[in-house]
């Protein structure tokens, strides 16, 4: 399999997206508003958005060889990812995650992942051909990291670009995988697990990604938790407002941007460039119930129109 842009590696996964006005307490009921089935798991999401700007992308993950994990690849298929990397595992039910979101978008998780649904360093290590054959190779860390960190190596020993999402809590592994990583994307609480303190301004997005950039990564996105984000490299920075649009729920938006940030990059385009249209494609998928992207070019470009300028 040659040639392909861009591999994500990690979770797949079912999911249940459940709207309700409000969660009802103990022994009560409440009626579902709305109910999506997807394809999901940040894996699946990130290779979803990157097929969706056009990158020719796969998938290295693991389903169960049930009916499920049937339905999952079928979904991928039709969205243009190439699954010949993802694993069947016998014995194991595919992962499950049930997304419940109430009427003021905040959501909960119920996450059934099976450990067999996870990848293993003996996996990555089979798949190390199509890891060096791509041109980007996406990690995130809801996989084991020993299994995250075999897949940064054998990518950084190619020379490919290495985008991490998320940032590590392990201090051995996590230091390890920091410098690995070309590009690091992390969440306001996982900065704040590697920096102390999740940042609570634009000024301290900024100095957090400074101290991640000493780290090791060319470029680094930090999240500033309902202001924006923050983008730092090694000659500049740039704080990008979140686009003024109604958050449904927040899932994948983290996913979605990741997907655009890489295949930004990969056109080679400017690294403010790529800030904004990371941000504008989060934008256009908080809208909407569940992780699954929605991208496209106009969906983007609503969405630049949004940001504020600073
Ligand atoms: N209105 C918005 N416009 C642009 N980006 C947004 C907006 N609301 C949230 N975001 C961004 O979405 C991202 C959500 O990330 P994250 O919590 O990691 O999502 P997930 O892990 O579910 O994909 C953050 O970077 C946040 O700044
Ligand atoms: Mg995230």
């Amino acid at each position: 399999m040659a040639g392909l842009d861009a591999i994500a590696v990690g979770q797949v996964a079912r999911d249940l997206v459940l709207l309700v006005d409000e969660l009802p307490d103990p022994s009560r009921t409440t009626p579902v508003r709305r109910r999506r089935e997807l394809l999901g798991g940040k894996g699946a999401n990130q290779a979803v958005g990157l097929a969706q700007l056009g990158v020719r992308v796969g998938l290295l993950g693991v389903v169960g060889e049930d009916e499920v994990g049937d339905r999952l690849l079928g979904q991928a298929r039709s969205d243009g990812i190439d699954v010949a990397p993802v694993l069947r595992r016998p014995d194991t039910p595919s992962a499950l995650i049930v997304d419940v979101v109430d009427a003021r978008a905040r959501w909960r998780y119920l996450e059934d992942i099976p450990e067999a649904t996870l990848l293993t360093e003996a996996d990555v290590a089979d798949a190390e051909g199509v890891l060096q054959a791509a041109q980007a190779v996406v990690v995130q860390l809801q996989q084991p990291l020993p299994a995250v960190l075999a897949a940064a190596r054998c990518a950084r020993t190619a020379d490919r670009l290495v985008v991490l999402d998320g940032a590590p809590d392990d201090p051995a592994g996590g230091a390890e995988l920091l410098a690995l990583a070309d590009v690091l994307r992390a969440d306001a609480r996982e900065a704040g697990l590697i920096v102390g303190d999740p940042p609570v301004d634009a000024a301290a997005g900024l100095r957090a990604g400074r101290e991640l950039l000493a780290r090791g990564p060319t470029l680094v996105a930090v999240e500033v938790a309902g202001e924006g984000n923050a983008f730092v490299w090694p000659d500049g920075e740039l704080f990008v407002p979140l686009s003024k649009t109604p958050v449904v729920d927040s899932t994948g938006a983290g996913d979605a941007f990741v997907a655009a940030l890489t295949a930004g990059l990969l056109r080679g385009e400017a690294y403010p460039v790529v800030a904004r249209y990371a941000v504008a494609a989060a934008g256009a998928t908080v809208g909407h119930p569940g992780g699954r992207p929605a991208l496209s070019a106009a969906a983007i470009e609503a969405q630049l129109a949004r940001i504020p300028a600073r």
